[in-house]
């Protein structure tokens, strides 16, 4: 499996949306090797272009150190969040110039590309081109544009136009390339009206920061030819060859649907003869307090702080559990806190902490063998194995957060046999030894089940948690006969038991 995110612009630092889309690949990278897949899970930054030019120029640095700069806080936050790409490309990267290159120049040789006149409205100020979408309601161009005059440039194209009913009948017939389905309806809707061509290039004396065009010494390659490519240079050897494509889930915001990746991408990749993509997993849009997250205004989320106060895995759980994948969720500290809490530190953590110490306690920190089980354990493995395998089912209909609402009803039902059976009395009867280990290896064993799977989600927590429950080694593929009752734990000494999530700061303060 070949999986990627987009290339975030390298021009601030990376926000909550793009902490969100890498966790969520990480996840899906892990997860899919968990089921026994091999994966390779390419991510990266898309350095180049007029945003990055200016964004340089304002901060008194040359493109090149400017984009240095930004791609260390990129590589820290994914440090910190346990985001672990195969690959991280960045396209001023020699590999990515030289196969854009290559791409132009075939393209160029076998007519797909040609020279044309791009006309349209350019503000001087801005030095940039405006489309009709900031022209306001009365015609006229916003303030900060200043004078906006019509103009005209020699620019290249690349001939969409052409692949337009290819495209159509492509999507008409396999609408599953795209998740959620209802994404394929809205491209779909995209492709009734004639496709203009795709103007790929800028004159050098305007936008400097870009890949040459090997045909002409006088323009560059303009954002989505060099930054869609990316997927092609970072495929299998990530060498930036051809013939390494292999094709991709590639992970992508709603924004860039259509038409990037909806009409462009599918375009460049028949044009190049190269095989489809394998899906287009679209995700939604993160908004606080139900808007748009946005610098001018100051509603922004800093994704690296949250990380800070309340731990990397609190984030990555709280992202993917709260948002359904492929629609918007509104952005809540409070939940997130609400959500570490309880179904964190109170439910999974409380779990992990009562089961340990009670194996301590009265079988002298050994998880203790089960001969037969009675019929509530019966009843109770029952419970976890079906919360199993709807997790599993769901992770694979990408209904994460739902997969994750399953498998804490396995969590769930471990703490009520826990109530149920109430151990602190049966150990108080010689008698009822035998219902005494049923309870605590029912409870190590269904918290190693969880733990294997919920690593993808939150891998320092479940790392942490099955080292404490004796596991061996590092969690792995999962075996041929999952989901399966663990028999190998009884005898297994723990490990130190400790608070999985320890109280905040501000908790501790508020418990006086
Ligand atoms: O579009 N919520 O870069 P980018 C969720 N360089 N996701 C969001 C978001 C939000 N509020 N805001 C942005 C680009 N994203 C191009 C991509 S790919 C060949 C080139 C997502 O930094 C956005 O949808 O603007 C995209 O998938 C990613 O963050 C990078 O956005
Ligand atoms: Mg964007």
């Amino acid at each position: 499996m070949f999986l990627t995110t987009a290339i975030d612009y390298a021009n601030a630092k990376p926000h909550l949306g793009h902490a969100y889309e890498k966790v969520l690949t990480d996840t899906l990278a892990r997860f899919a090797r968990r089921t026994g897949q091999e994966v390779r899970f390419l991510s990266g930054l898309d350095e180049h272009g007029q945003k990055v030019q200016q964004s340089a120029g304002k901060a008194g640095k040359s493109p090149q150190e400017f984009v240095d700069g930004i791609s260390v806080l990129f590589a820290s936050l994914w440090k910190l969040l346990r985001v672990q790409p195969d690959d991280f490309l960045r396209t001023t990267q020699a590999r990515h110039k030289k196969l854009v290159g290559e791409v132009l120049e075939k393209l160029h040789r076998q007519g797909d590309i040609v020279k044309g006149t791009f006309k349209g409205f350019y503000s001087v100020r801005a030095e940039q081109f405006l489309t009709e979408k900031e022209r306001q309601p009365d015609g006229s161009w916003p303030e900060i544009y200043g004078e906006v005059v019509e103009l005209t440039e020699e620019n290249y194209f690349f001939k969409l136009s052409k692949y337009q009913d290819w495209l159509r009948e492509l999507i008409q017939k396999q609408p599953s390339l795209i998740f959620p389905e209802f994404r394929a309806k809205e491209l779909l809707g995209a492709l009734e009206k004639p496709l203009p061509d795709l103007c790929i290039s800028r004159p050098k004396a305007r936008l400097a920061w870009g890949i040459p065009l090997p045909f002409d010494e006088n323009q560059v390659t303009y954002v989505w030819f060099d930054a869609l490519l990316n997927y092609v240079t970072g495929a299998g050897s990530g060498e930036g060859k051809l013939t390494d494509w292999e094709p991709a889930v590639h992970v992508i915001g709603k924004d860039i649907l259509v038409p990037a990746h909806g009409v462009y991408w599918p375009c460049m990749l028949k044009a190049l003869s190269l095989p489809m993509f394998a899906k287009l997993l679209v995700h939604g849009f993160w908004t606080r307090k139900s808007e748009k997250l946005s610098k001018s205004t100051g509603n922004v989320v800093d994704p690296g702080e949250l990380a800070a106060k309340y731990g990397a895995d609190a984030f990555r759980y709280y992202v993917l559990r709260e948002m359904a994948l492929g629609h918007d969720a509104d952005f809540d500290e409070e939940s997130l806190a609400a959500r570490r809490k309880g179904e964190l530190a109170h439910e999974l953590g409380n779990l992990l902490q009562r089961t340990g110490s009670m194996i301590g306690r009265y079988r002298d920190g050994k998880i203790p063998a089960v001969a037969k089980p009675d019929p509530i354990s019966e009843g109770f493995r029952d419970t976890v194995l079906h919360a199993l395998r709807k997790w599993d089912e769901l992770m694979k209909g990408y209904q994460i957060h739902l997969a994750l609402g399953e498998l804490w009803k396995a969590v769930q039902a471990a703490n009520q046999l826990i109530e149920a059976r109430a151990p602190w009395k049966l150990a108080k009867d010689a008698n009822k030894a035998g219902e005494l280990d049923a309870t605590l290896a029912d409870a190590a064993a269904a918290l190693e089940l969880v733990l294997l799977e919920v690593a993808c989600v939150i891998p320092q927590t479940a790392e942490a948690g099955l080292t404490q429950l004796g596991y061996p080694g590092r969690p792995g593929p999962r075996q041929k006969s999952w989901p399966d009752w663990p028999t190998e734990q009884a005898g297994r000494a723990l490990g130190t038991i400790t608070p999985l999530f320890p109280l905040l700061d501000e908790e501790k303060a508020a418990r006086g």
